[in-house]
């Protein structure tokens, strides 16, 4: 049944709204994000819906379709609580989003919401800051209030950091609320500036989600960001972007080996994506096919947050060759599972397509779940 006759059966009445916020596929600049880098990601089609409408009662009501659950959750807004392990995780976006707009003084009017995705969770394409951002345009459109972009996307973050646990930076919120069609998104971390270039029509965007979930992501991603903050401490940086690679390369034993190697990531990381964008903008597609690779590499090699399944699949795109169409491929997101993305000549987007699904289910003999996209726009809100 469409959402809005599911809206409907649960409700009772019509939904009077739909928020669509969509996820994110980043082309270059991992894990660079909490370091003030620059990132380039794109918002994709994929999103989380949510058709709303006003409620009478005091109690505002949200139902996530293919949870699981028959009878939508019921909250008070001027009372909740963070959900513990055991409980429903996903209200904690819902609620951290809320909390950000009250500590502002707003009063949000109770509501009816039913919430539904295309979006893989666990894919590394950010189903999670789609549904802050998707909640944060729920919440504008019932308390007339309009944050920009950048407002938005710190609300969301600061969600993430205080509700759901994870000291994310500000790169997926932001895509998904930026995302602009036909248009890489250009981000400057240290101080949300931004621009676009673009992404010639002739090149496909192919993600490949190895649906692996890696249980210590979490963790991990903690840890790789405090070694961070240790190694800038060595180095008496105040920020990466301060950093050049013969400070590192100088800096080695001082730092040790796993410091001078999550170090020599990030400041690598941070040129290629200045790199990237110059070879975008001037159609150079053997400097973007090398940048990509070098992207990978270092995040399985210096940064380990790669695994086998994404190793496996960036290989099978490099051997599928330049010669044939492709452009570049990585791994893209947190690591530890999640999806690659490939860039390649759209007419044989769909010959690699094939190929990375053949050679995935030869090696783990498991289906993958590829498809391709383009750049689409992000987070809006219609009245229905
Ligand atoms: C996750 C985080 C982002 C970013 C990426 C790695 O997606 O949410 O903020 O750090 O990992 O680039």
């Amino acid at each position: 049944m469409p959402a809005g006759g599911s809206f409907k059966s649960v409700f009772g009445r019509a939904p009077e709204f739909v928020s669509r916020a969509p996820g994110r596929i980043n082309l270059i600049g991992e894990h660079v994000d909490y370091l003030d880098g620059c990132v380039m990601p794109i918002a994709i089609e994929k999103a989380i819906t949510i058709h709303f409408a006003r409620s009478r009662s005091s109690r505002s009501r949200i139902l996530p379709d293919g949870f699981g659950l028959d009878e939508p959750v019921s909250f008070d807004p001027n009372n909740y609580f963070r959900q513990g392990p055991e409980e429903a995780q996903w209200l904690n976006y819902v609620f951290g989003v809320m909390a950000g707009y009250q500590n502002e003084g707003l009063v949000i009017p109770t509501f009816d919401a039913l919430i539904t995705s295309d979006l893989p969770a666990g894919a590394g394409l950010s189903s999670s800051a789609a549904l802050e951002m998707a909640v944060a345009m729920l919440i504008e459109q019932l308390s007339g209030c309009q944050k920009n972009v950048v407002e938005r996307a710190l609300i969301c973050q600061k969600a993430e950091h205080e509700w759901a646990g994870v000291p994310c930076g500000i790169m997926d919120q932001f895509a998904s609320g930026a995302g602009k069609v036909g248009q890489v998104l250009h981000l400057d971390c240290r101080n949300l500036s931004y621009d676009y270039v673009p992404l010639p029509e002739r090149i496909s965007v192919l993600t490949a989600d190895t649906q692996v979930k890696h249980a210590l992501g979490d963790g991990e991603y903690r840890q790789r960001r405090e070694s961070c903050e240790q190694a800038a401490e060595i180095l008496g940086i105040q920020s990466f972007r301060d950093a050049t690679i013969e400070q590192v390369e100088a800096a080695r034993e001082r730092l040790g080996e796993l410091l001078y190697l999550r170090a020599r990531h990030v400041v690598g990381e941070m040129h290629r994506v200045e790199s990237f964008a110059d070879a975008l903008r001037n159609d150079q597609v053997d400097r973007i096919a090398k940048l990509m690779r070098k992207s990978h590499e270092s995040l399985r090699d210096d940064f380990e947050v790669s695994c086998e399944e994404l190793d496996v699949l960036v290989e099978a795109a490099y051997e599928f060759g330049t010669d044939k169409g492709l452009i570049g491929s990585r791994m893209t997101g947190g690591g530890f599972g999640g999806s690659t993305v490939s860039l390649v000549k759209r007419e044989a987007a769909d010959a690699l397509k094939d190929h990375l699904e053949k050679s995935f289910q030869e090696k783990f003999g498991r289906a993958l779940n590829c498809f391709i996209t383009s750049p689409e726009n992000g987070a809006h809100c219609e009245s229905l």
